[in-house]
């Protein structure tokens, strides 16, 4: 029987078992019955139409920054302490500090990944190369997991003998995204994230002494030429490129695989034409985002919807919803890489638009492409796979297959 009432905000979320193993459905009844929600209890709006989620995510007149949203607010209460000292990364600041802090990162970022698209490709490879032939394997925890840590380390400079050290630190680190973790998961967030920042420390100060072809080398060069950046901004912001990037990554991988394996004619078709690869990754955003929301705070009074805002208000948009509106997506519960047009919101937009996105799309067709080459017969060899129970993410906790 299909559910249908009016939903509240976690309701939709992987807090909630059934939204947990689908979000879509409920979020398609939001959208068609009250797209411009207001959840009281969470002191929060959540908005499901493209048009209106396109127009907020736009705006840079909005402000993203935590400690601007009304005391009870849902993303507010859920993980910040607000009595903790703290730099915060370009995620949560506004102007005119994010522009200044992004903007020449953004520079060094890209310059960096430009210049590495070959060994970042060649990482990925590896990696794939690894996986064993002649038994199944899980798709998520050997390969969409190793591939963006490897690749962020190369970006970053991280020493080979330190790889593994690394790993287990951006792994413990990206425990803070997870505001249901246990106390002893918290401690083991703050020790990844102590580890991260000292050893972010050693290479700034290694890099300064001695440039090499990294990224980190590359912003403390820009401060030296006086860019506006501090030490503890940059080191804030290389663990943002970390913790924004990598499960992210790795759920783009898993579910994109995962997608393509229950839609064999479009594993078909992207066979028999890899150069699809670009337009199946931009479907797979489409169609099961890595991130579901992302948020905004008003700053003035306004309408949408016919709903009056006010400021101090926080605003989650669902990415999710937007990205199966029929208005705008033909046909939207239909995967399909053939589509021509695919403006999803997957990575947001406006001034916070996700920084990675570039890298992203790099890792994920590199991905998909060399996967699909070296196993041909490539099928699903597990139970269905569980979702993972972080609310406002979508990935698999595994996905079991055989080559
Ligand atoms: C499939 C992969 C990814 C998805 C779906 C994704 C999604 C998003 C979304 C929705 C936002 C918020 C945008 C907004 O509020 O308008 C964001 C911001 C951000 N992402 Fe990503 N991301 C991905 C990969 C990455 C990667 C690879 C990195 C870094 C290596 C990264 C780093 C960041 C950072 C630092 C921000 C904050 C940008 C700002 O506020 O100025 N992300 N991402």
């Amino acid at each position: 029987m299909t559910e249908s009432r009016v939903w509240s905000i976690v309701e939709t979320t992987a807090f909630d078992p059934v939204a947990r193993a689908n979000p879509h459905e409920r979020l398609r009844n939001l959208r068609e019955q009250c797209p411009v929600l207001r959840d009281e209890p969470v002191k929060t709006w959540m908005l499901t139409r493209y048009a209106d989620v396109r127009e907020t995510v736009n705006d840079r007149s909005l402000w993203r920054h935590w400690s601007r949203s009304e005391k009870g607010a849902l993303l507010r209460r859920m993980d910040q302490d607000p009595d903790a000292p703290r730099v915060d990364s370009i995620l949560s600041m506004d102007e005119p500090d994010h522009s200044r802090v992004r903007l020449p990162l953004a520079k060094a970022f890209y310059a960096r990944i430009n210049a590495m698209k070959p060994q970042i490709e060649a990482i990925i490879d590896e990696v794939i190369e690894g996986a064993p032939a002649d038994k199944p394997f899980d798709l998520i925890g050997d390969l969409a997991v190793p591939i963006p840590i490897l690749v962020i380390a190369a970006i970053l400079g991280v020493e080979r003998d330190r790889f593994r050290e690394f790993r287990e630190w951006s792994e413990a680190s990206i425990l803070g995204l997870n505001p249901l973790r246990t106390p002893e998961e918290t401690e083991r967030m703050e020790w990844g994230s102590a580890k991260l920042s000292s050893y972010f420390t050693e290479l700034m100060a290694a890099r300064r002494a001695a440039p090499r072809e990294d990224l980190i080398s590359d912003l403390v060069a820009l401060q030296a030429e006086g860019a506006p950046l501090s030490d503890e901004e940059v080191r804030t912001n290389l663990s943002a490129l970390l913790i924004g990037g990598n499960l992210t990554t790795t759920d783009l991988i898993g579910n994109g695989v995962w997608l393509l394996l229950r839609h064999p004619e479009q594993l078909a078709a992207l066979k028999a034409d890899p150069g699809l690869a670009a337009a199946a990754v931009e479907e797979i955003l489409r169609y099961e985002s890595p991130v579901g929301i992302t948020n905004r705070v008003i700053s003035d009074e306004r309408e949408v919807g016919g709903c009056p805002m006010h400021p101090h208000q926080s605003v989650i948009t669902s990415l999710h919803a937007a990205n199966r509106d029929p208005e705008v997506f033909e046909d939207p519960d239909r995967f399909d890489i053939t589509r021509k047009h695919v403006p999803h919101v997957a990575f947001g937009g406006g001034g916070h638009i996700c920084i990675g996105a570039p890298l992203a799309r790099i890792e994920a067709k590199q991905a998909l492409v060399r996967l699909f080459q070296r196993f041909p017969d490539l099928k699903l060899a597990g139970d269905e796979p569980t979702w993972r129970a972080l609310p406002f993410f979508r990935g698999m906790e595994a996905l079991i297959v055989q080559g």
